[in-house]
């Protein structure tokens, strides 16, 4: 008892607090922690964590993993990273039923600046991956203010009924040019049911790209200065297959792409029922909307293969503009491997017509 109590800052809840008798496992059910070690000893003693103005030390990760049942994990005051070049992530959160919030005037800040060399994670200094939010069922992450990522954000992978709402990142700390590349701010993949509202996204990558998995929404979305909304790319991974999602009433500005799906040049997979619909772009500066059959080691080849269908695809209501050297829609599909597309309102202003599209389907003209 003695012990526990100084390694948990209980927060007693007033009912424990009034029956001094409870079983322990019951009064150690509110936790304050200051420590990331405290955070990760106690969390198994702990259904309602808060992590007080916590810093990582170096090297470690936040680690929330295998939670109990039901935990509901609230970020207080200030979290920080110490500064180690390594893969991260900073923070990992595993468990059936999981809450994870934010107090009000809280923020996360991946102090990512000490690692920006314009590199991202094709080279340079090597960055820590933010927070893998892996193996979570029937859970959410709500409300949080994320600052400067080194790298990648969010890794959502192996959910199961996951909901992210209203989560902010602003990656726009440093100069562009030595700013924070690869800064992806939802990467999904192997997952089933995953619903992304309200995220409001300022980075150098994509805002969400989902490599596989299926039953997924992004709806109410504001991205700025990266990539786009992308579905991406597709094979060449464990799971190739993306089916049912949707990606709707949201803005894409100050990026390179506003729409695109990707896959990979000679791979097999599948990318089936995908829709767009209510996306505005502003100030998009290579494609408005780019959907390319012919991607290999992360650049275009020119020659688009059929091994990775797109099928059932619908653009519905993609208006807006790319700038003047932009090209508004480019389409490169296979032979045969993009059918049964549905495209209506697609109203994509300036810039110069694309003179490279290949077997573009019905429907849409390029
Ligand atoms: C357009 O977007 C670029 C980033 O792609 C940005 O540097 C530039 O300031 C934006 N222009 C306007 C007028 O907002
Ligand atoms: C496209 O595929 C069909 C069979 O599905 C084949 O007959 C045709 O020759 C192919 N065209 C090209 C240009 O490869």
């Amino acid at each position: 008892m003695h012990s526990l109590s100084t390694l948990l800052v209980l927060g007693l809840s007033s009912w424990a607090a009034a029956v001094p008798a409870a079983p322990l496992e019951h009064r150690a059910s509110s936790c304050t922690f200051k420590t990331a070690a405290a955070a990760a000893a106690g969390k198994k003693s702990c259904t309602n964590i808060v992590l007080q103005d916590i810093t990582v030390p170096a090297g470690q990760t936040l680690d929330l993993t295998k939670l109990k049942d039901g935990t509901t994990v609230t970020f207080a005051g200030k979290t920080t990273f110490g500064y180690k070049e390594w893969e991260g992530p900073l923070i990992s959160v595993s468990g059936k039923g999981i809450t994870v919030k934010g107090a009000s005037g809280h923020v996360i800040d991946g102090n990512g600046a000490k690692w920006w060399d314009g590199k991202g994670s094709n080279g340079g200094k090597k960055k820590p991956k933010f927070f893998f939010a892996h193996s979570l069922t029937s859970s959410s992450i709500v409300g949080l203010n994320v600052k400067n990522t080194p790298v990648q954000g969010f890794s959502i992978n192996g959910a199961n009924g996951l909901t992210l709402k209203n989560i902010h990142i602003d990656n726009s700390a440093g100069d562009y040019e030595k700013g924070g590349h690869n800064t992806d701010a939802f990467d999904v993949g192997s997952s089933d049911g995953v619903k992304i509202i309200g995220a409001v996204v300022k980075n150098q990558d994509d805002c969400l790209a989902i490599n596989s998995g299926k039953n997924i929404e992004f709806t109410g979305g504001d991205c700025s200065g990266g990539h786009g909304l992308s579905i991406g790319s597709v094979g060449g991974r464990k799971d190739n297959d993306v089916e049912n999602v949707v990606i709707s009433n949201s803005k894409i500005s100050d990026s390179t792409n506003g729409v695109r799906i990707k896959t990979v040049y000679g791979a097999t997979g599948s990318v089936d029922h995908v829709t767009y619909s209510n996306i505005q772009l502003s100030n998009i500066s290579k494609y408005g909307i780019v959907i390319q059959q012919d991607y290999e080691n992360g650049s275009p080849t020119g020659k688009p293969t059929n091994g990775v269908p797109i099928t059932h695809l619908t653009l519905d209501g993609i208006t807006g503009s790319v700038t003047s050297k932009a090209t508004p829609v480019q389409i490169l599909c296979g032979n045969g491997s993009c059918s049964g597309w549905e495209v209506e309102n697609v109203k994509v202003s300036g810039g110069k017509k694309s003179s490279k599209c290949q077997n573009v389907p019905k429907g849409i003209s390029c």
